[in-house]
């Protein structure tokens, strides 16, 4: 099968990896891709209850690599949507459980089976960093508009680029335009100035992101709040399409879409 592994990642904790993880593997299983969404926050997973899916956790992706069950033992499917599949890590394990060799095996064991995997990577840049992009060809960094989560993105992007992954594409969660606006907040232009890797979407701030996560929906499945068109339309560039970005800002020329004109070069 013609299968990308894409590792979600950020440096800093918090900034929205499982969120977004979450949420692309539905709209892309809505879209008729067999995907697979991977927890690789061992010790920490929350992937399972973000997806709504932890009541049907039986074994995770470590019984898999020792030989405790079959992979098809541990993946638990969406009952919701045809195609999406979770792969649960380890609670009671800590991250270095596996090696990167196994996380590899266990990449190559997927790529037999799905068309998308997507990796939900741990906070910070350790073993559970390494092993959660090891097996991966391409990776999503997630930063919100502030400076220390802009840092930790700038060091993982250093760390992936020494991986080899390529494409290594951003996305910019909680974007406030109000705070834009009001010069209290960084914009989507001062991001990329540092970053200085492709955009493949901007998630605005959104209250309805916390609500699913509670309710263990994810907005992709129906909503059609702020949050979810921006993750819809994450994903469907990364299936190629050429989705234009939204005018965010149109108040005083200035903001999300100013900046976007003035990176592709086009007259603001
Ligand atoms: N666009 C958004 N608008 C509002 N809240 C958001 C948004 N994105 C994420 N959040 C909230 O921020 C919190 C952290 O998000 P999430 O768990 O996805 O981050 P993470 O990077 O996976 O964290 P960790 O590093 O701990 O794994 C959650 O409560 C989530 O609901
Ligand atoms: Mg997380």
């Amino acid at each position: 099968m013609d299968s990308r592994v894409i590792v979600i990642t950020s440096g800093k904790g918090g900034v929205g990896k499982t969120t977004t993880t979450s949420n692309l593997a539905v709209a892309l299983a809505r879209a008729g891709r067999r995907v697979v969404a991977v927890d690789a926050d061992i010790g920490l997973r929350n992937l399972d209850v973000v997806m709504g899916l932890e009541n049907r956790v039986v074994y995770n992706f470590i019984d898999v690599l020792e030989g405790n069950c079959r992979l098809n033992q541990a993946l638990v499917r969406d009952k919701r949507v045809d195609n999406l599949f979770l792969l649960p890590a380890a609670q009671t394990r800590t991250k270095d459980a596996v090696s990167s060799e196994q996380m590899e095996e266990l990449c190559a064991l997927l790529r037999e089976e799905f068309e998308y995997v997507l990796i939900d990577s741990p906070a910070g840049i350790e073993s559970g960093f390494r092993n959660a992009a090891v097996g991966a060809d391409e990776a999503l960094v997630i930063a919100t508009p502030e400076v220390p989560s802009v840092r930790d993105a700038d060091r993982i992007i250093g760390l992936l680029e020494s991986m080899g992954k390529a494409p290594i594409r951003l996305i910019v969660n909680r974007l406030r335009s109000q705070m834009v606006r009001d010069g209290e907040m960084l914009d989507v232009t001062d991001v990329l100035d540092i970053l200085a890797i492709e955009l493949i979407g901007v998630v605005p701030e959104d209250d309805s992101v916390v609500k699913s996560a509670n309710r263990g929906e994810p907005l992709t499945f129906s909503d059609a709040s702020p949050a979810a068109l921006a993750f819809q339309r994450i994903s469907m560039r990364l299936t190629g399409k050429d989705v234009p970005f939204p005018k965010f800002d149109e108040e005083n020329g200035r903001g999300l879409f100013a900046g976007i004109r003035k990176l592709f070069g086009m007259k603001s």
